[in-house]
């Protein structure tokens, strides 16, 4: 979707800054996705106004953080991508309260906050993406959920049109789901942690890394887990039992690592990814009766 010069001026004066035509696929980890323009917006408090601006004009909008767990279709997109402020995240901790921008490197946020001696978070080390993307997810690896530190939110909620707070007991974080609306962006988090030396948050984190590396395929391009795991089950160990290791649509493959990691091989399309997605969901129903939830978000057009 293309924004027209005079909407292009108008943002300008609110401080977004337009780039024309990007291939998202050079924005995702999977390195699929078509092409839109950007929008990139430079203060929080500037989004009621953008968001007002896009409506008023009739123009479809999403916001991108990491990209690390989307799939965005391919072609021409017939919505623009914004995104936060991300030259400078801010991070502090005061006390055992970390305060974190939604656009900040989610790692990132784990080793600033483990160099201060707040601990909790060790398993979140290798998971790509951003704070925000984190957040809505409900993101967690090894034991660890983010939701379990949340004290606060700060968000842009579409449906009211306003920045609001919202306490970390009113929001619901189950596995790999979350309460917030759809449309809500994340901001800021607040979230409390325990106090622990870094060296044993180090020691920790050093164990989580060698197991992500001994199982996942990191050094290819995938947007981590494709499917949620059933309760009680294991979706990569029924693909893997399933012999879909290798598997391919095109350049999209069942990872020979891990099975339920999808990766782009070389140029793989969304449409490619996707019909992996489907062949796959339906041999796992077919042989074992359940249906796979994705865990991956899906960008249809
Ligand atoms: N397994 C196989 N073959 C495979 C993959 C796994 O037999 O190809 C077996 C493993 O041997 C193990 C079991 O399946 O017995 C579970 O595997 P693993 O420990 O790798 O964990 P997972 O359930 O597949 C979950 C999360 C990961 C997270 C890891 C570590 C989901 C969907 N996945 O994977 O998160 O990193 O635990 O905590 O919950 C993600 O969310 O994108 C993600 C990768």
């Amino acid at each position: 979707m293309r924004i027209n010069d005079k909407l292009g001026a108008r943002l300008k004066e609110l401080g977004v800054e337009l780039r024309p035509t990007v291939p998202l696929s050079e924005k995702t980890s999977l390195g699929i996705g078509g092409t839109t323009d950007q929008l990139l917006l430079r203060e929080f408090e500037t989004i009621p106004d953008v968001m007002h601006l896009l409506a008023d004009e009739n123009i479809p909008h999403r916001f991108l953080g990491g990209g690390t767990n989307v799939l965005i279709a391919d072609g021409e997109l017939p919505y623009v991508v914004l995104h936060l402020p991300t030259s400078q995240p801010g991070m502090r901790v005061e006390g055992n309260a970390a305060y974190v921008d939604a656009a900040a490197d989610l790692g990132g946020m784990v080793t600033f906050c483990a160099k201060r001696d707040l601990g909790g978070m060790e398993g979140l080390i290798g998971v790509p993406g951003s704070v925000g993307g984190a957040l809505r997810m409900n993101a967690g690896a090894y034991g660890t959920q983010i939701g379990s530190y949340v004290r606060e939110v700060e968000l842009y909620r579409a449906a009211t049109g306003k920045l609001e707070t919202l306490r970390g007991d009113d929001i619901r974080f189950d596995y790999r789901h979350t309460s917030f609306a759809p449309d809500d962006v994340m901001l800021r988090v607040k979230l409390e942690l325990p106090q622990k030396p870094f060296k044993d948050i180090l020691a920790i984190i050093k164990v989580c890394n060698e197991k992500r590396r001994a199982s996942q395929p990191l050094n290819q391009k995938s947007a981590g887990c494709i499917f949620k795991n059933p309760p009680g089950g294991s979706a990569g160990r029924m693909i893997d039992e399933l012999g879909l290791k290798g598997h391919r649509v095109g350049d999209a493959m069942v990872s020979d690592r891990h099975a339920n990691f999808f990766v782009n091989v070389a140029n793989a399309s969304g449409a490619d990814m996707l019909r992996l997605i489907d062949e796959v969901r339906e041999r796992v129903r077919a042989t074992y009766g359940i249906e796979l939830e994705n865990e991956v978000i899906f960008w249809k057009n």
